[in-house]
């Protein structure tokens, strides 16, 4: 579904991606496991194509700092120029580090933002689904974005990345800073609508814990480069990421 060919992300002359490649079927769900700085925020935003639009500001700004290397076929087809929106339309949504979502709004009016493009079936359709994954949020749905805590801020911008409808789910860093009973909250989440609805998602995470055993397959990241990959349970019984990551 995807193939990532030796990613290079330089800003300015600092390597965030050294000849990173990876491969997703569809279906899958796929865990990129790093440390802070590894790469991971990058890899997500070169995979979303966000990366060209970051490279267009720069360089309206006076400088040429960012440079991306490598390739990106999606589907077959090379998408490596195409800018975020045309992957949004081939399917391909990210949900961003740190709850991007509208403050100021209510839960169930950001889905109607998130989905401006929908019909108003389909929103409800996703909705309806979203509430069924995460029901917290449907008894919260009219309390203001901003006032939620940051478990239900992340599971509502989960569901403003389902109103987009996609194939690919890109999830950067969806446990931060949430409590183990909502990170498993949300891997469940992810679970189902990886089962349920058929989305192919890829989730970056630091901590590796709550994310082995529901990931297919596994890439580990160290300062942009690929150290390790295999699948989930090969992952969690390797001795290096029992030590680095288990603390064993
Ligand atoms: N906009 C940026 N400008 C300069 N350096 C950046 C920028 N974004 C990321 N980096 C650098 O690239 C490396 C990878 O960062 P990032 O992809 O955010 O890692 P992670 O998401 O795994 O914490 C880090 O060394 C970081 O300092
Ligand atoms: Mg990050």
């Amino acid at each position: 579904m995807l193939e990532a060919e030796n990613l290079m992300v330089f800003f300015e002359n600092a390597l965030a991606l050294n000849g990173f490649s990876m491969q997703v079927k569809p279906g899958e769900i796929i865990g990129v496991i790093g440390s802070n700085s590894a790469g991971k925020t990058t890899l997500m935003n070169t995979l979303s194509g966000l990366i060209i639009d970051m490279r267009i500001k720069e360089k309206r700004k006076g400088g040429e700092r960012i440079t991306v290397y490598g390739r990106i076929l999606y589907k077959g087809k090379d998408i490596t120029d195409y800018p975020p929106n045309e992957r949004v339309k081939m399917g391909i949504v990210l949900s961003r580090e740190r709850h991007p979502i509208f403050p100021e709004s209510s839960v169930a009016e950001n889905f109607q933002i998130a989905g401006y493009l929908r019909k108003r079936a389909e929103i409800n359709q996703v909705r309806k689904y979203v509430y069924s994954l995460f029901p917290t949020l449907e008894s919260l749905r009219k309390r203001k974005a901003g006032f939620l805590s940051g478990g239900e801020q992340q599971m509502l911008a989960i569901g403003m990345a389902l109103v987009v409808k996609p194939e690919l789910l890109l999830l950067d860093e969806p446990l931060l800073g949430l409590s183990p009973l909502m990170q498993k909250a949300v891997m469940d989440a992810i679970l189902d609508l990886n089962k349920t609805e058929g989305i192919t998602v890829i989730l970056s995470e630091q901590f590796a814990r709550p994310v082995l055993p529901v990931i297919n397959r596994g890439y580990v990241v160290e300062n942009g480069m690929l150290t390790l990959t295999g699948t989930g349970k090969e992952l969690m019984n390797n001795p290096e990421i029992k030590a680095a990551y288990f603390g064993v």
